[in-house]
């Protein structure tokens, strides 16, 4: 794609260069940046998708632990992974990256590939995950466009495209590609990110410690607090959800949620959506019988809410006590005792529940 932006000669060099300097003096101390190993590039670009540094740090350091190499993860079981993930949310990234990690072992002989075609190929790695993987670790000139780099792209070029078009990041990255020196495109990368993290900020950008605030056109217009713009995205949707805490003796009752939706393939609580509270009388009841549930006991415990990117779950839970297990049930269900609940995966919404119920 061609750029209509006109980049100044001599401004790009003073970015290449004042970014550059500025990285290798300030960059933080992350445990990423130890070495270039690409897998261990790969886990972290993945769990720096949607989620803070801060909160990806100790899961990091766990999952390197458990799975320092490439084979390691391929050769793990997947509820192995989904529990390293849990808590980090956005659970398909896992699930991605450890099918990913599989193909890799068959079809690259472990290798993770340094062509641009082959990494896009595989599964969870769009654009930026490619750029990040084939400039960090493999110092290919590539762009790794992600929310930092377009705020600071936004603010030093006074654009006023709104980024959460997709016309809007291609045109980020034909500039990120007049723009990356040759000789360190890892580094330069990692210090568009870097100056987006920790100066280049969505709110308060601390402009006078910025090392490109001379070439910077929002700053020299006093617009950098007005951008990047961004049309509003409507709020997720709200809706109730009954979450049940099924025991029998000692016995709780979890289920695999389906292998499509929201929390795809999670562990999970027994749910019924679109339920209110006041609806346990007319509608849960008749469900239970359905089920064959003989109940010796049901009340409510208390409400949480769940905000996911489109979802706002405003959940009742409730307890449900058998006086036997039903004889028949569904093949998502599965009787666990209760001392084996830490030994699965169960997403935020209901690791907060299953708190409340023991
Ligand atoms: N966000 C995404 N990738 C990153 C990286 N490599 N370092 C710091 N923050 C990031």
């Amino acid at each position: 794609m061609t750029v209509d932006l006109k980049l100044n000669v001599s401004d790009v060099k003073v970015i290449q260069e004042e970014l550059l300097n500025w990285y290798q003096i300030h960059k933080r101390d992350l445990p990423w940046r130890k070495n270039r190993d690409p897998y261990r590039v790969w886990v972290s670009e993945i769990m720096l998708q949607q989620t803070r540094v801060d909160t990806v740090i100790p899961y990091y350091e766990r999952f390197m632990k458990q799975f320092p190499t490439l084979q390691d993860l391929a050769q793990a079981p997947e509820e192995k992974v989904l529990k390293a993930w849990e808590g980090l949310g956005y659970y398909s990234r896992a699930r991605n990256l450890h099918t990913a990690v599989k193909e890799v072992a068959e079809k690259y002989n472990g290798k993770v590939p340094d062509d641009p075609k082959k990494i896009s190929k595989l599964k969870g790695i769009g654009p930026y995950t490619a750029g990040a993987i084939l400039s960090i670790a493999y110092n290919r000139k590539s762009p790794a466009v992600d929310g930092n780099v377009m705020r600071v792209f936004a603010r030093l070029f006074a654009l006023k495209d709104d980024i959460a078009l997709a016309a809007t990041r291609k045109k980020m990255e034909a500039i990120a590609e007049q723009i990356i020196p040759v000789d360190s495109p890892g580094d330069f990368n990692q210090s568009l990110m870097e100056l987006g993290a920790t100066i280049c900020t969505p709110i308060g950008p601390q402009c006078l410690f910025c090392p490109v605030h001379a070439v910077c056109n929002a700053y020299k217009q006093g617009i950098q607090e007005e951008l990047p713009y961004k049309k509003r995205a409507k709020p997720p949707q709200k809706v109730s959800v009954l979450f049940l805490g099924v025991t029998c003796g000692n016995q709780f009752l979890i289920e695999k949620r389906a292998e499509r939706g929201l929390l795809k393939g999670m562990w999970s609580l027994p749910t019924l959506e679109n339920m209110k509270e006041d609806q346990a009388e007319t509608d849960l009841l008749p469900i239970c019988k359905e089920w064959g549930f003989l109940i010796r006991d049901m009340r409510k415990i208390g409400n949480l809410e769940h905000i996911f990117s489109h979802r706002h779950w405003k959940i009742t839970l409730i307890t449900i006590d058998l006086q036997e297990k039903p004889r028949d049930f569904s093949s998502n269900w599965k009787w666990i005792r209760q001392d084996q609940i830490k030994e699965f995966a169960f997403p935020t919404a209901y690791r907060k529940a299953i708190d409340m119920l023991f």
